[in-house]
């Protein structure tokens, strides 16, 4: 095999949780072979870049930064440049970095991450068996020539072409388990629960990226939660594109035995020492339970927070958008989260500009807005998903359309995130802090078990503990406070 020990990798992560999480896999899977992370790019022989598409802006910095790795790679002989990720898993992407992006060297999918440091090894051995091949033709010279040449580049750059592997799965049965992971803080973590969507909502592309629903069994997740919580992690966001449709099928699977859903994972999670904090995304509102419900109200640990994507306020545009429920449903959740826990943080997701959205279905999200009182809100304007069912409907809305109203909702989003914090202030709230925001800085930031973001006067040593403060100002985004 050939050695990847001491290589340096840098990983340049887009999108979700999902892919920062999996971007944690893919350093974990890379330092188990021996290299080295480096924080600068231009340290590194390896480049990662994990992608989304789950916009269009995703697409076009991917390709902006694509075109920066080939400055890297006319330095660097042994240079590597691999892309991953949601945009991988298109055939047109792929298409698009064979036919114009001749300097990348990998590309694998979301289904086989585990193949990573194989293929790796794969692209090192095919690059040693080329230079060799190019010696015997007597052109060690070009080869030979000071880093920055170009006929370096264009050497390093034609073996590229000539030794690059491209190996994506459109889908997998199975799922992978023991993977490691380099988590970015100790003292919390991702853990997925399931992976892929079954749901389909016009406007989106993840099905078709993430293939169909797949849960892990529960005694994989609960091993798993228990190493970190020994591993000294006190909090778990379990992830997964739909949570609330996990089907979790117990391995001694008897006749007696059903399969888990959601809820029952939560309990089983919530009886684990030394874990403090439980939170998961994403929710759909489809398929939130009573006895979901009724658990933020029982369960120790399971955070008062939810993210709960609405989508649009219009039952309209909702049902244009395959979402499966209306908006007197959805307000019905809220207010059964709310009379279960009454300060139950909410957020949620708001795309602007579906297809075929009148000004009175946008009133209509602005009003379900005010209604619900978001503690904050991921605003989107829609953007139009080559393959998806609503890219091809034909009542698009004009761009400057989608502008302005995005614009209105922004404002009334802030403002009500900024009411909401306002009413923090003199409250004593409990922080699970993170550590200083900068390097070196004296203000510390951490997150409140309702996901409040609070920066707090302290040093680098509170990371990982739960410190009591008292707050003293609300801004739309955070909040400031004391420790006492
Ligand atoms: N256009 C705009 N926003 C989108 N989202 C998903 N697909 C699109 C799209 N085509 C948003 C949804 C989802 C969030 C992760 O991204 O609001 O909940
Ligand atoms: Fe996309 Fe809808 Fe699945 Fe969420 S539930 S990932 S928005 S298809």
């Amino acid at each position: 095999m050939t050695g990847l020990e001491g290589k340096k990798f840098h990983i340049i992560t887009f999108g979700c949780q999902m892919n920062e999480h999996d971007s944690e896999t893919i350093a974990g899977l890379l330092l188990r072979e021996g290299c080295e992370k480096a924080e600068d790019p231009g340290d590194a022989d390896i480049i990662v870049i994990n992608t989304c598409s789950i916009r269009e802006n995703a697409d076009k910095r991917f390709f902006g930064t694509l075109g920066q790795l080939k400055k890297q790679k006319a330095l660097k002989r042994d240079f590597i440049a691999c892309v991953c990720g949601c945009m991988a898993q298109q055939e047109h992407i792929r298409t698009a970095i064979r036919q114009s992006y001749p300097w990348v060297d990998l590309v694998f999918g979301t289904h086989n991450i585990h193949e990573f440091p194989e293929l790796l090894h794969q692209v090192c051995q095919a690059r040693l068996d080329f230079a060799q091949k190019d010696e015997q033709k007597g052109n060690e010279d070009l080869i030979l020539q000071g880093p920055g040449s170009y006929t370096l580049a264009k050497h390093s750059i034609r073996s590229s072409k000539e030794t690059r592997i491209i190996r994506v799965y459109e889908d997998s049965p199975r799922i992978v388990e023991g993977m490691p992971a380099e988590r970015l803080y100790r003292h919390k973590a991702f853990v997925n629960i399931m992976y892929g969507c079954n749901n389909f909502c016009t406007y989106c592309i993840v099905p078709y990226t993430r293939g169909r629903e797949k849960s892990r069994h529960p005694e994989d997740i609960l091993e798993e939660v228990r190493n970190l919580c020994e591993d000294g992690v006190r909090e778990v966001t379990l992830l997964g594109q739909n949570v609330n449709s996990y089907r979790g099928i117990p391995k001694e699977a008897s006749s007696d035995e059903k399969t888990w859903d959601f809820t029952d994972l939560i309990y089983a999670l919530d009886r684990i020492g030394g874990l403090e904090r439980i939170r998961f995304m994403t929710s759909h509102p489809k398929d939130m339970s009573d006895r979901l419900i009724e658990a933020f109200a029982k369960c120790r640990s399971l955070c008062g927070y939810i993210h709960l994507p609405v989508q649009s306020g219009s039952s309209r545009v909702l049902k244009r958008m395959n979402r499966k429920y209306t908006r007197e449903h959805y307000l019905e959740l809220v207010r059964k989260l709310r009379e279960a826990v009454p300060d139950i943080t909410i957020s949620t997701d708001i795309i602007v500009g579906f297809p075929g959205e009148t000004e009175e279905d946008f009133q209509e999200t602005l009003s379900l807005a005010r209604e619900v009182e978001y503690d904050s809100a991921f605003t989107f304007l829609y953007s139009p998903r080559p393959g998806t069912p609503a890219a091809e409907y034909g009542d698009q809305v004009p761009e400057e359309v989608k502008h302005e109203r995005f614009d209105r909702l922004v404002e009334t989003m802030n403002e009500i995130s900024a009411r909401k914090n306002l009413e923090y202030v003199g409250r004593t709230v409990k922080v699970l802090a993170d550590g200083p925001g900068k390097k070196g800085s004296s203000t510390v930031n951490g997150r409140t078990d309702g996901f409040k973001l609070v920066d707090f006067p302290g040093t680098e040593d509170m990371a990982g503990n739960f410190i009591d403060v008292k707050i003293t100002e609300g801004k739309t985004f955070s909040l400031k406070g004391e420790p006492i």
